[in-house]
């Protein structure tokens, strides 16, 4: 991000959509200091939280604090938006209360303190000011007066709208755990996708995750186990449609939304035994792995003694027999691979399914740096926590011994007790709970 520069003492104010609560604080505005109005466009370009950003001209806890701060506020910053050639407009915005249009009418007048030069114009103002009245968060305990108030400069609206226009519910390929658009583009926020970037999903599903990143110009590939979600095949997760149609698969979710430029491929693959040759091939890693709660979590293999084939000999009718995919390996497999297979800084974004009773426990990885981490609660037991890790070291790099010390450092460790334990209590509880989101509602 650029410094500040050229007109002194700017801050800013988000406003901020009322949900994933759980990621942030509650608040619906949040102040941004030490940025250009350049930086808070392009957070805003990008930004599927944030509903509205306004230069921030004054506030304060009464309307009187708020005039003193806004009188106090360099008038070279304000006057080239305020002379006689410009037309403007003046919003009143209310969170957890609702104005009568009379009350509106009363709070701009009140503003005539600001020497406003130029004409107003309703419908098509060159600047757009904004009041905005914070009355708490408790819609059963609603203030007379506000907690605070605010009084800024429009620069620019959030991509919100992105939610909608992506929604699950009018996409041409869905399956049970199709992850929903606003979490999706959050993902590809957090991976810091851009365009050509190369990324991918190694349990794609129905690629929701690859629709988000190609929106923001990159190439994206991913894998799966199951044979009929890669090629669009058997029973349809819609009510109304007992099998998928023709056409129903990635390519052309991503064509639904003009990105199917952005489109490598995808392929039925075991995320257990990746193959990928080893190199440093992606930008982000960026992925929902099974939980066992809607989608068994498996892997190819057996425990028991299978006869090989003879080497070279294609045997058409062998299915390869499956056995279960333990949750810590799932994620021990995935870290060890982002760590051999993301470029230096790229990014590893996923789910991690959380116990809420059991202490906090993220699995480390000493060539990726952990970078966030933001619970969204799922039942009164379990959550899932959004994980975004950074690479910051090759693999080769590395002084092994020196890691072992720490258990969650498990892709060189393989099980542990600890771990064991964690996973394994939450393998039983989702086993017997479904709280996820309803995938075909949103
Ligand atoms: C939570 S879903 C991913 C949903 C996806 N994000 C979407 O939007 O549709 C997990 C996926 O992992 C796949 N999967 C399960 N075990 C796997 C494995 N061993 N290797 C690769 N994919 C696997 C499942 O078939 C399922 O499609």
């Amino acid at each position: 991000m650029a410094t500040s520069s050229g007109r002194s003492c700017l801050q800013y104010l988000l406003h901020l959509a009322q949900d994933n609560l759980d990621f942030r604080l509650p608040s619906p505005f949040w102040c941004l200091n030490g940025l250009v109005e350049e930086d808070v466009r392009s957070i805003m370009a990008r930004s599927v939280c944030a509903k509205s950003a306004f230069e921030l001209w004054g506030h304060g806890r009464t309307h009187s604090e708020l005039r003193t701060s806004l009188l106090n506020y360099p008038s070279e910053n304000m006057s080239p938006f305020m002379h006689k050639d410009s037309t403007y407009r003046i919003n009143v915005y209310t969170f957890n209360k609702t104005l009568q249009f009379a009350e509106r009418i009363k709070r701009i007048d009140a503003m005539e303190y600001l020497q406003f030069e130029g004409t107003v114009n309703l419908k098509n103002p060159q600047h757009i000011f904004c009041l905005l009245e914070d009355y708490g968060t408790d819609p059963n305990n609603i203030p007379e007066h506000p907690d605070y108030i605010y009084f800024g400069r429009w620069i620019a609206d959030g991509q919100r709208e992105l939610i909608q226009s992506h929604s699950v519910k009018n996409r041409h390929f869905i399956g049970n755990t199709s992850m929903d658009a606003g979490l999706s583009f959050i993902m590809a926020n957090h991976a810091r996708v851009k365009e050509n970037d190369l990324v991918f999903d190694p349990f794609v599903g129905t690629g929701s995750l690859l629709v988000a990143c190609s929106h923001f110009g990159a190439y994206v590939c991913g894998t799966d186990i199951d044979y009929n979600t890669i090629h669009g095949k058997g029973r349809s997760s819609r009510k109304s449609q007992k099998w998928r149609g023709p056409d129903e698969n990635i390519r052309a979710n991503l064509r639904q939304y003009g990105t199917e430029k952005m489109y490598l491929d995808v392929m039925v693959s075991d995320a257990s035994k990746p193959v990928w040759r080893e190199a440093a091939l992606f930008d982000a890693i960026i992925t929902d792995p099974p939980y066992g709660i809607r989608e068994s979590t498996r892997r190819t293999g057996s425990n028991k003694e299978i006869t090989k084939p003879t080497e070279g000999i294609y045997v058409e009718s062998h299915v390869p027999v499956s056995q279960a995919y333990h949750l810590s390996d799932i994620f021990t497999d995935l870290l060890n691979f982002s760590a051999h297979h993301l470029v230096m800084g790229g990014r590893l974004v996923y789910w991690l399914p959380v116990y809420r009773y059991c202490d906090e426990m993220v699995p480390l990885h000493p060539c990726l740096q952990l970078i966030s981490n933001c619970e969204q609660t799922l039942s009164s037991h379990t959550s899932r926590r959004l994980i975004t890790m950074e690479k910051i070291k090759n693999p080769e790099d590395l002084d092994t011994l020196a890691n072992v010390a720490d258990p969650r450092f498990s892709p060189y460790q393989g099980h542990n007790a600890f771990r064991e334990k964690y996973f394994s209590g939450l393998n039983k509880r989702c086993g017997k709970e479904d709280h996820r989101s309803a995938v075909n509602g949103d």
